[in-house]
C-alpha cells in the first residue's frame, strides 16, 4: 500500500488519533505516519507467496517427503574387499569415481539450481522439489564415498595402488575430474542465463539417462550392496525424471522458435557431457591423457568380472539410444527439432556443440 494510501486509511478511520494515557501513540494514530519501503529488487530470494501451478509436482513432492531409504543402512558388511582381487577392489572403486563426477557434482549443481528457483520465484512446489533432489543428490554422492571408501580406504586420490592397473585407473580419474571441474564452470553460467524450458529439456536428458544406467545396473550386478544401491538411486531418478515431465507440460506448448534452437543443442551437448559415464567419452568435450581409453576398456572388463554389473559398450549404447529416442518422443511433438546423435545412429540436425554451456544434470 502506498504511504498516500496509508494515510487515507488511517483519515478515514472514525475516531481521531488520541494518545493513550502513557504517551505511547496507538496504533492508529501510527497509521499516519507510515512509509512504504523502495520496491524489492528482482531476483531477490523472498517470494512470501505459495503458488501452486501444477498440482502434480506437490504429489511429487509429498510422495518424496520420505525417500524410503539411506545410504548408512544399505548392506555395506556384506561388501567385503578380501573377496575381491587386487585389481578388482580398483575397477570397482574405479567405477564409482567415475561415477562421482556426475553424481558427486549433484548436491552442488542442484543447490545452485536450488537457489535459482527461489531467485525466480518459482511455483512453490518447484522449490520444493529441488529442494528434494538436492537430499537425493546428496545420498547418491554417500553412496560413491561408501563405495570407494569401502573398497580403497582414502581413494581415489589418497590411495597407493599396488599394481599397474590401479595406477592407470588413478591416473584417469585425475582426468575424468579435470572434465568434472570444466563442467562446473559451464553450469554455473548457463543455469542462470536460460528460461525454464531450455533448463527442464537438459535436466531431462540427464534424468533419463540415470535412470537408465541405474536400472540396468541393479538388474546385472551380483554384488549385494550394489544392488540395493542402484535400486534406491534408480527409483530417485525416476522421480527426478517425473518433475522435469511434469514442469515440461507446462512450458513445452509456449515455445518460442529460439527456445527450440537452444533446446536442440543443448540435447546434443547433453548427450556428450552424460555419454561419458552412460556410453563412452566423446572428444567434443573430453579432454583425457594418451593411455585413457584402453585403460578404461581394462578396468571396465576387470570391474564386470567382480560382479559390478556394467553393461559392454554395444548394449550400453543400445541403451543409450532408447534413452535418448524417449526424449525425443517428448520433444519433438512442440516443434522442437532433434540434434543428430551418429554416436548411437540417430539422424537430425547437426549443431555446433559449445563446452561452456553445458546445464544437464545427473
Ligand atoms: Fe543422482
Ligand atoms: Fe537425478
Amino acid at each position: 500500500m502506498s504511504t498516500s494510501k496509508v494515510r487515507e486509511l488511517a483519515a478515514s478511520m472514525s475516531a481521531p488519533p488520541v494518545a493513550t494515557s502513557s504517551n505511547e501513540p496507538d496504533a492508529a494514530q501510527l497509521l499516519f505516519d507510515t512509509e512504504e519501503p523502495p520496491p524489492f529488487p528482482e531476483m531477490n530470494i523472498f517470494p512470501l507467496e505459495w503458488r501452486v501451478e501444477t498440482p502434480k509436482l506437490q504429489q511429487i513432492y509429498d510422495a518424496s517427503r520420505v525417500p524410503g531409504w539411506s545410504p548408512h543402512t544399505l548392506p555395506w558388511d556384506t561388501l567385503d574387499p578380501e573377496a575381491f582381487s587386487l585389481d578388482e577392489r580398483y575397477a570397482l572403486a574405479y567405477w564409482f569415481t567415475l561415477l562421482s563426477v556426475f553424481d558427486g557434482s549433484g548436491p552442488a549443481v542442484f543447490s545452485r539450481a536450488f537457489i535459482h528457483t527461489w531467485e525466480t520465484h518459482e511455483e512453490d512446489p518447484i522449490r520444493k522439489c529441488f529442494f528434494s533432489i538436492v537430499r537425493d543428490e546428496v545420498n547418491h554422492e554417500e553412496v560413491c564415498q561408501r563405495a570407494i571408501q569401502t573398497l580403497t580406504p582414502n581413494g581415489p586420490l589418497d590411495y597407493e595402488p599396488e599394481t599397474p592397473l590401479g595406477q592407470l585407473a588413478r591416473n584417469n580419474i585425475k582426468w575424468y575430474y579435470h572434465n568434472g571441474c570444466r563442467y562446473w564452470n559451464g553450469f554455473k553460467n548457463g543455469v542462470t542465463k536460460f528460461q525454464l524450458p531450455i533448463l527442464f529439456s537438459s535436466f531431462l536428458m540427464g534424468e533419463v539417462a540415470s535412470a537408465t544406467l541405474f536400472h540396468s545396473m541393479y538388474q546385472r550386478t551380483t554384488i549385494p550392496a550394489f544392488k540395493e544401491a542402484f535400486k534406491q538411486v534408480g527409483k530417485d531418478e525416476a522421480r527426478h525424471m517425473a518433475v522435469c515431465l511434469a514442469v515440461l507440460r507446462n512450458v513445452l506448448p509456449h515455445l518460442t522458435d529460439e527456445q527450440r534452437s537452444v533446446i536442440t543443442k543443448q540435447i546434443r551437448a547433453g548427450f556428450i557431457f552424460l555419454s561419458g559415464i552412460l556410453y563412452v567419452p566423446p572428444e567434443a568435450f573430453w579432454e583425457l591423457g594418451p593411455t585413457f581409453h584402453p585403460a578404461h576398456r581394462m578396468l571396465e572388463v576387470k570391474a564386470r568380472e567382480a560382479g559390478l554389473g556394467i553393461l559392454t559398450e554395444a548394449e550400453r549404447a543400445e541403451n543409450w539410444r532408447e534413452a535418448v529416442l524417449r526424449l525425443k518422443g517428448v520433444l519433438e511433438p512442440h516443434g522442437v527439432e532433434f540434434p543428430a546423435l551418429p554416436e548411437v545412429g540417430i539422424d537430425g540436425k547437426t549443431v555446433a556443440f559449445d563446452p561452456d554451456d553445458i546445464i544437464p544434470v545427473f
